[in-house]
């Protein structure tokens, strides 16, 4: 299996990391006014080895708000990558801003977190229309989905660039201990993968990994970028955002060698 590892390593392309800093903004707005500032934090993940940000404009605003997104557009030297749901006004948004990638996912008002993926065989007609107004200009379009053939099939039909792949049910069975789940989500992410890099998508993954989970996602060779978020706010509390993100970065470049421990 080692070797096996090794080999995948050796041939995978490189991983990329965006980080995730819309809990920089909860933490902010919990107070109101400027203090933490998401954009002070986004430059710092990228002087700690992220490839990316990605921030989440919320229906509600509960964390990233519109001004958040234009200065992050205005300021970053590395990709913005928009995560929103799919929406006129987000899609109106969007074409305002020009990310590099644009992210949809599920939204729900009472949800906490994105819970599960995108429907896209039941919004297939209006994802088509969104994957077009997007792509037409020039922006990516990732669609965040469950790891399952039926997604992934529609993902593929709709030419979507990407899918990311939904790790909190894996992510879920690893805090729960829960080790035979932990295997069968885990079996759904490298057979997701295996679909999606099969049918020509760009493979990204995210949603609840922390250091005990990122190892045996990163090692999958179909997937080339990771989005982390919340585990790395909170450990930033411990630790420090830069060797939080420092930490992560060295446990994914470890995994893909093939010289990590599995999850
Ligand atoms: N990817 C997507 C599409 C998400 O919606 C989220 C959560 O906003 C993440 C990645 C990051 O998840 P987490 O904050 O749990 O690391």
């Amino acid at each position: 299996m080692a070797q096996q590892d090794q080999q995948q390593g050796s041939t995978a392309p490189p991983l990329r990391l965006g980080v995730n800093i819309d809990h920089v903004a909860t933490v902010r707005n919990a107070r109101g006014g400027r203090h933490p500032d998401p954009v002070r934090a986004a430059h710092l993940a990228i002087a700690a080895g992220a490839d990316g940000i990605t921030a989440h404009l919320r229906e509600d605003r509960r964390h990233i708000t519109d001004r958040d997104m234009e200065r992050l557009k205005a300021e970053l030297t590395r990709p913005l990558n928009f995560e929103m749901a799919a929406t006129e006004e987000m899609i109106g948004i969007a074409l305002r801003t020009l990310p590099h990638a644009c992210c949809l996912v599920p939204e729900k008002r009472e949800e906490r977190t994105t819970e599960g993926g995108l429907d896209v065989v039941r919004a297939q007609n209006a994802l088509a229309s969104h994957i077009g107004a997007l792509k037409d200009a020039g922006i990516r379009v990732s669609l965040f989905i469950e790891p399952d053939r039926e997604a992934i099939e529609m993902a593929a039909k709709l030419k979507a660039d990407i899918v990311e792949l939904h790790t909190g049910s894996y992510c879920d069975a690893a805090l729960d201990n829960n080790a035979d789940k932990v295997a069968r989500e885990l079996s759904r992410i490298v057979t997701g993968a295996e679909l999606a890099g099969a049918l020509g998508l760009e493979v990204h993954a995210g949603h609840g990994l922390t250091y005990n989970t990122v190892a045996a996602v990163a090692r999958l060779p179909q997937v080339v970028e990771l989005n982390i978020g919340h585990f790395l706010v909170g450990e930033a509390i411990f630790t420090g955002l830069e060797g939080a993100i420092r930490h992560m970065r060295h446990l994914m470049d470890m995994a893909r060698r093939g010289s990590a421990p599995g999850a």
